[in-house]
This record gives C-alpha cells, structure tokens and sequence, in this order.
C-alpha cells in the first residue's frame, strides 16, 4: 500500500488532465535534421506540450501561416505571430520561438512568417508526437534567405503533367523553402496553355507530347488555380514561353509564325536546336505580344521568362532583334523578363535576369550589364541528369549528378567575378525527355533538391557535407513515409 498510494495518485493526477506530462526522450532543438539548416539555432530549458484534445483559437495569428501549416497537416498548437515592416531584417527572415506556452514566429514581411511556418513544419515532423501529444523541444531559430529565388522548374511541354501532378509538385518542393516554381509552357513537343486570342496554340499545339503519345493544356482557368494554390504554399508562379527556337508548336498551330508561311508537322522527338519564329515579320511581334499579355494578367509574380535558348537556326542579327523585342513586350506588361542564358547576346534590359545553365560568359556579360544571375548550371542542378549510368531515367549530356555534387559546390565562386550580389537566386530544372509520372518526377527530384535547397538558403559557411547527410537520412524516411519515393543515394549507403 505504501508503494501503491502514490501510483494511484499519479494515475489519477495523469488521467485527470494534467496539462504538462513528463516528455518522452527528446532531441534538444538544435539536433533536429531541418533542411534548408537554419542561420541559427539556440536551445532553452523545458518543452512545449501539445495535447491532442485540445483546440486552439490561435486568434490574431497570420492568415498565410496558418493556411500554410492546414495545408501541410500539422497538428493545432498555440501560436502567435507578429509581424513588424520596421524590422532591419532581409526579406523572407524570421525568428521562430518555441516555448513551453506555445510557438511565436516573428518576421517584418509575409514571406518571412511563412518561412517560419515551414520551418515549424519540420520541427513537428521530426519531434516526437505520441498517443499523449506532440512534444517540441524550446529553443530560438534565427534564420534568413542566402538567395531571393530559390527555383525548381517542371517542363510540362515536352511531357504534359496535369493540374493535380503540379499541385503535388507544390505540396513537396515548399517544404524545402522553394519560393518560385517556373512552369517551361512551350516548346517544339507542345504548347501547353490556352491563349484566347490564338486558340490553335494549345488546341492544335498542345495535341501531343514527345513520344507521340497525346497531350494536354492548362485552361486560363487551370493555370489561375496553379497560381492560387502555389500562393498558399508561398511560391511564386514563372511562366515561361521559349522563343525564337524550341516554337515547333507553334509554327505547327499557325502557318503564318513560319519563316516560309507553311505550317511544319508536330514534332515528338527529343531534337533541340531547328526550329525559330520569323524575327523579320510584325505578326511574329502580334503574336508575342498576345500570348505574354494574356499570361501576364493572370500570373501574380514578377517575372515572365521568354527562353531564349538554343536557337541554333535563327541568324544572330534576328535573334538579337527578336529578343529585344520580347524583352520590351514583358516589360509593357508590367513584367521582369529572365532567358536563359543566351539572352545576354540581345543586350538586356535594366531588371531583366539572365539564367545560367550553359555558359560562363554569358552570365558574366549580363553581370557586366547590370543585370542579376540565375544560376541553374546544368552540371548541379539539372534534375534530369542521371544520377550515375545505372539511373533508369534521365540523360546525361552534362553531367552524373548525384548527391555530393548537388551539395558540394558554392555559387559565388563559379564564374570568376560574378559575387553573391549579382546571383538572384538557385534555380533547379527537371525537362521532360524521360518523365512520365509524379514517380518519375519524385525519383529524380528527390533527394538532389534537398541538396540544392540547402545551396540556395544556407549561408556558406555553415553549410557542412557529413552534416547534412546526417540529416538527409531523416528526411530521407520521412519522404518515404509520406509515399515520395526518393532515389536511395549511394551517399547514404
Ligand atoms: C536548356 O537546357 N536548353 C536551357
């Protein structure tokens, strides 16, 4: 009886609600496996203790973080935000607070709350949650942005992906923080949003996909819903229609965009380089001018892209032409305009970004202009690179890339003399040569974009190879759990 009185009172204590139980075994704050790692992270005394049959007004708290946070089912908890436009931080930082009476996020913009609700994302994922509750360990993260424009891109002209394969798209990538996702519309494989003035764009250029089997297009109203629902995820939509080459879509849909004014037959092969608009004809100019201005008054963001890439059979004094018309026609829509990185030939114009993917020089010459850097150098970060030669999917004309050389490398010392200041951000491509499924997306996706997520966000020197693998396991399962099926990296074997 001596011993059982106070295991009854205990139980009795415990069962009747108290609010506070004891923890389970629980890493401190600063051993959690978050990716993107954060600036810094400090660890306090106690724990918050979540109990799952409580709920929570959170009144006051941001809408956009609180949206975030349903839309990723994370369980209710007390949390309060605040956000103060005087703060001396960068956009898109925040300061994350977990205390035993519940969870602040403080920041001076939205981007910066909603960072914080991501980050708090992870922190719940990786803490323990139990039949009692969801236990979070105290502490401090300080944290804020390497880069503006952490990007991935999903080609969606050579191999169309639906509505909801986008949206599943969104769901994983802004768990890394990636703020932009640049949606490749067009191409010579297919056109794949409707353009109301030109209906044979997507009608008749959007009938195929590479392989010959059959395509798809994005209504305006589809691509509106892509843009709300990427919103809520903190990321921003990138439209981009590739000219004067990769057009063969076009030039099938509307004889007139011909250099010859004869329509060419669809194309589903996986050639580059043989097809251009007619720099020299007003309607090439029309028809720029219709399908940028439709677009841009549905796409929220900043930025139009007008590719520009591998136009191998345009002349160079048309090129030039045509790119410097493009580039105007973006800006009167009130538009930023990116190419990749050929457009720096064209001369850019002030606020316009040149991508890299290929060439050292020309990043250099639109540094050199005044122009900011996108870096999205094929031999990092260009998902559709095989990992090694047993790969099932993916080319490999640039490069094998597998884990290490998605983290090992530092973009401010790349190309001699282009600095951090000049590099708007980190971008990831995914094309479509060889991609069929969310499967196929997620398998050469994940895990490289952890790897470039943490290239874009992280300052340098913190970043730290045999510690992020550390935590690339952890996330690693959790993708796992969730049902995206991750490459199984040999760097973790
Ligand atoms: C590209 O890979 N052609 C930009």
């Amino acid at each position: 009886m001596r011993y059982l009185l106070p295991l009854l009172l205990s139980f009795l204590f415990f069962s009747c609600g108290n609010d506070t139980p004891p923890p389970p075994a629980m890493p401190p704050l600063s051993d959690l496996p978050l990716i993107p790692l954060p600036v810094e992270i400090s660890n306090s005394e106690g724990y918050l203790y979540v109990n799952p049959a409580k709920s929570f007004a959170n009144e006051g708290a941001d809408a956009g973080a609180m949206a975030y946070l349903k839309s990723k089912k994370v369980p209710a908890l007390p949390l309060t935000t605040s956000m103060d436009t005087n703060l001396q931080l960068m956009d898109g930082a925040y300061l994350l607070q977990i205390a035993p009476e519940g969870v602040n996020i403080s920041a001076k913009d939205q981007a910066g709350l909603l960072n914080g609700a991501i980050t708090l994302e992870q922190v719940v994922a990786f803490s323990p949650n139990t039949e009692r509750g969801l236990f979070l360990s105290a502490g401090t993260i300080t944290d804020q942005p390497r880069y503006a424009y952490r990007g991935y891109m999903l080609d969606v002209a050579r191999t169309f992906f639906g509505v909801d394969t986008v949206k599943q798209v969104i769901d994983r990538i802004s768990t890394y923080k990636i703020n932009h996702l640049h949606l490749h519309l067009s191409d010579d494989q297919g056109w794949r949003i409707e353009i109301k003035s030109w209906p044979g764009l997507a009608q008749i250029g959007g009938m195929f996909e590479v392989d010959g089997t059959r395509g798809g297009y994005y209504t305006q109203e589809d691509y509106k819903e892509i843009v709300r629902y990427a919103a809520v995820q903190g990321i921003t939509i990138v439209p981009e229609i590739d000219m004067p080459g990769h057009t063969n879509a076009a030039l099938n849909a509307y004889a007139e965009l011909n250099l010859d004014g004869k329509a060419r037959d669809p194309y589903v092969g996986t050639d580059v380089g043989f097809s251009t608009l007619d720099a020299n004809k007003e309607v090439t100019y029309e028809f720029i001018d219709a399908v940028v201005g439709e677009i841009a008054a549905i796409t929220p963001g900043p930025y139009f892209h007008i590719g520009g890439d591998e136009s191998a059979v345009t002349p160079h004094d048309d090129y030039v032409k045509l790119i410097r018309r493009a580039q105007k026609i973006v800006i009167s829509h009130g538009k930023k305009s990116i190419g990749w990185d050929e457009v720096a030939l064209a001369g850019l114009d002030e606020g316009s970004v040149a991508q890299l993917w290929a060439s050292a020089e020309y990043a250099l010459k639109a540094k050199e202009g005044g122009n900011q850097v996108l870096f999205s150098p094929a031999t990092r970060t260009y998902l559709d690179m095989q990992y090694d030669s047993l790969s099932p999917l993916g080319l490999h004309w640039a490069a094998y890339i597998e884990v290490d050389s998605a983290y090992l490398w530092d973009p401010k010392t790349m190309v001699d003399g282009i600095t951090d200041a000049d590099i708007l951000g980190i971008e990831a491509p995914l094309w479509g040569e060889t991609i069929r499924s969310i499967e196929d997306i997620d398998y050469l996706t994940f895990p490289r974009l952890l790897a470039l997520a943490e290239v874009a966000w992280t300052p340098q020197p913190q970043r730290n190879y045999e510690d992020f693998l550390r935590r690339l396991r952890a996330q690693q399962d959790w993708l796992k759990e969730k049902g995206i099926g991750t490459y199984d990296t040999r760097v973790l074997k």
